[in-house]
């Protein structure tokens, strides 16, 4: 295969298809978004246009709560037999992003705040991909926790932070699963572009990934750079980057070998994926699995009593979302849905003797809820409201909702509230309502899930894979999350999640963990074993029912900073009532390890550990002590004097988190290039233009106007096959008060791309 074939390779065809050279032996790949079901676009387009119909599975967010890995496979073989009805051969999917902070307008399209949960789950979907055939994408490698300025942004985190929180689940589904290919994230992490990082790329080779390093779509700062340091696949591909690669290829800064490795890695791919004739899947089969997948992932918060609620009783649904179920969040992963099951519907269908009133009006509301015995409301956020491209500017529902639903607590004693959104929301009236269910983005299916829990067809089996912090300002990374659209400082370290609400005792609406059932279930006789630990856990209630049994490990007499409880694995398990089940969770060294940045690797700290049984991170039902040897001095970064804790509140000043990185954190440097995007502009003297679109609500369908003005320049080759890498330069040079010799740049750019 000759150079220029190589290099049209590395690059793909369009928006979705990787180049094709059948002299060469290698067949197309074809590609399309996930994770919550396809997105095969009906026609190209920019932004995210109209996709074909599918089933829209319960979105990421929600399957974590189910905490169920065999469940998870069975989506993983569902969706593969979705690809190869549709003729897809890779699914960009899953996505396993820690979620760092509840504001992330992408916190939907991942499964939870701890890293074994999302690893877990992460890895069982991309086997039940990859086992029928089809690639998986694990995306977004790595710390790729903000929407705001994604594209540039600089995750900063310090070392043990990174390989404890951040890569651990990456780790593990590249362990557990060997993902085809992975995506790099469009940040940058430690001041180099995801795509770019060979940090981050070298590192997951160590682990043992052999696929496809591909870049997430317009993630490519510099082309060259990133084939240097390890991508292999840039997408979308079309021939911008096939000047620079040459010209990096010929003064020999890309070697030979390099290109070579990045042909192979995607050749190997296009062997191992491209033999599927399409062939029709039985669509109801999957409605039922979306079904159960929906029940498993609603969570019953708090029930006084009013829950399950019985055929006889009247009910008023009141709020649009129950009309209108919000099946799923906005952007790549949005589904156009084959169908979806809207809790009136449902009602209908089922003969329930209700009434639906939007709740517009507060007082009408009361009025026609004094005519009912239980009242369910709906609250939540619609289509729009979480998204990828932004993040949510606070953690509230709307003051409409949280008024109408204090309101109607204060004038009827039966008050249901269900929570419709992919990401935590405070709940002012949260001592008020009788029942509290968490409905999250449950699919097409989530209206009969609902149904079915709410009347105690299905027993609630769901717990919360992220912590409802009682208020945003309680987030550890409260402070240092939106601060600066150029850099995100991590300042929290490993104190994410309910590692911090759990060792410095913050009080929180729910915790990790939480979840009520309708059964009752006990847990007994702990044993050690040989490197395990055993217990009895029955289903002494009045329920068939799920539940799953987490295992926390702490060290209360470390000599490192360590958070309190860590969770270490868990198991879902279904009891019929009346049974038991011996519970064995074996050990591994994993378990005790903890990353030591002067050995830069995993350790164990000798001494004496705490083995923790429960549900919730401060529900422990059973405890025991067990010995491991091992290294005495460990080694921190993250020591007890960088951080102060006062006021309820963590405080690292920027002085303290330097000494955990061991470097000073950079300027940002605002001088105008490729990565520029409109706001930085408006920095300079370009605030004319920067206005004129900002006077443009929305520039593209489905796009906000925020998204377009934090994108940087070079993501116009995005928009027409015409533009080219030597376009984006003449552009950047214009604007560096070059005029003439950028126009011409620009203009031989767009004429040679045109023959
Ligand atoms: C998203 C990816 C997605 C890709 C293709 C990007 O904007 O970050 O998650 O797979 O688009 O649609």
């Amino acid at each position: 295969m000759d150079n220029q074939k190589k290099i049209a390779l590395i690059a793909g065809r369009d928006n979705w298809h990787t180049r094709d050279f059948p002299e060469e032996g290698i067949p197309v790949v074809t590609m399309s978004d996930g994770p919550h079901g396809l997105r095969v676009e009906k026609k190209a387009g920019i932004g995210f246009p109209q996709s074909v119909p599918a089933v829209a599975w319960p979105v990421l967010s929600a399957l974590g709560c189910s905490f169920d890995t065999e469940l998870i496979h069975e989506i993983g073989t569902a969706l593969a037999e979705e690809c190869i009805a549709e003729g897809v051969d890779v699914l960009l999917a899953p996505g396993i992003n820690h979620k760092r902070n509840p504001l992330c307008g992408r916190n939907f399209e991942y499964f939870s705040e701890d890293p074994v949960v999302s690893g877990e789950l992460g890895s069982a979907y991309v086997n039940g991909l990859q086992e029928n055939g089809i690639g998986a994408s694990l995306k977004h490698y790595a710390a790729n926790s903000r929407e705001e300025g994604r594209l540039v942004t600089d995750s900063i985190v310090e070392e043990r932070t990174l390989h404890e929180i951040y890569l651990r689940a990456f780790d593990t589904v590249i362990h557990k699963a060997k993902p085809w290919t992975m995506m790099m994230a469009y940040n940058m992490l430690n001041g180099i572009y995801c795509c770019e990082n060979e940090f981050l790329m070298n590192h997951a080779r160590k682990e043992g990934f052999d696929g496809v390093f591909v870049s997430d779509w317009g993630g490519v700062s510099d082309p060259a750079a990133s084939l240097i340091h390890g991508l292999n696949l840039i997408m979308p591909g079309n021939h911008h980057a096939d000047a620079k690669v040459q010209e990096a290829l010929e003064k020999g800064i890309l070697s030979q070998d390099k290109l070579d490795e990045s042909v192979r890695c995607i050749s190997d791919l296009a062997k191992k994926v491209s033999h599927h004739s399409p062939k029709p899947y039985d669509i109801q089969k999957h409605l039922d699995l979306a079904l159960k997948a929906a029940e498993e992932s609603i969570v019953l918060l708090k029930n006084d009593g009013v829950l399950p609620v019985k055929k006889e009783q009247s009910f008023l649904l009141v709020g649009n979302l129950l009309k209108m179920s919000n099946h799923g969040g906005n952007g790549s992963s949005k589904v156009e849905a084959i169908s979806v099951d809207h809790v009136t519907d449902i009602f209908d269908k089922r003969k329930i003797n209700y009434a639906f009133y939007s709740g517009k009006s507060i007082e009408k509301t009361i009025r026609l809820a004094k005519e009912k015995d239980i009242v369910i409301i709906g609250a939540g956020y619609y289509e729009n409201e979480e998204s990828e491209g932004y993040d949510r500017k606070n953690m509230r529902l709307s003051s409409h909702q949280n008024r109408l639903i204090r309101e109607l607590c204060n004038n009827h004693d039966h008050v249901i509230v269900v929570i419709q959104t992919g990401s935590p929301v405070e709940m002012p009236w949260k001592e008020d309502a009788e029942g509290i269910l968490y409905m999250n983005l449950t699919g097409c299916r989530g209206g009969s899930a609902l149904t079915n829990i709410l009347f105690g067809m299905t027993c609630p089996s769901a717990r919360l894979a992220e912590t409802f912090p009682q208020k945003l300002e309680d987030v550890p990374s409260y402070a240092h999350f939106s601060d600066n659209p150029h850099q995100m400082e991590y300042r929290e370290g490993i104190f994410t999640g309910y590692r911090y609400y759990d060792t410095f005792d913050i009080p929180v609406n729910y915790g990790f963990g939480h979840g009520l059932s309708y059964t009752h279930f006990s847990y007994s006789d702990l044993k050690t074993g040989d490197y395990s630990v055993s217990f009895t856990l029955k289903n002494d209630g009045d329920y068939d029912a799920r539940n799953t049994v987490c295992l926390y490990i702490g060290f209360k007499d470390s000599s490192i900073t360590r958070a309190a409880k860590e969770l270490k694995a868990f198991q879902s398990v279904y009891l019929k009532k009346g049974e038991e089940k011996r519970i064995v969770f074996n050990l591994d060294e994993s378990m005790f390890q903890y990353y030591d940045i002067q050995k830069h690797d995993w350790m164990i700290e000798e001494g004496m550990y705490q083995l923790m049984i429960g549900g919730a991170v401060n529900e422990i039902f059973l405890q025991t002590e067990m010995y491991h040897e091992g290294i005495q001095n460990p080694y921190s970064s993250i020591q007890k004097e960088f951080y102060e804790f006062s006021e309820g509140k963590l405080h690292i000043e920027k002085a303290s988190f330097e000494k955990m990185l061991g470097r000073q954190i950079p300027q940002f440097k605002n001088n105008i290039d490729a990565d520029s995007s409109l706001k930085d502009l408006e920095l300079h003297t370009f605030r004319f233009l920067a206005k004129v679109l900002s006077k443009k609500k929305e520039l593209l369908p489905g796009v906000r106007l925020s998204t377009i003005q934090e994108t940087p320049l070079r993501q116009i080759l995005m928009a027409d096959q015409k533009i080219t890498w030597e376009t984006i330069d003449g552009m950047v040079e214009l604007l560096n008060g070059m005029p003439v010799k950028g126009i011409k740049k620009v203009l031989k750019s767009l004429k040679s791309s045109r023959l």
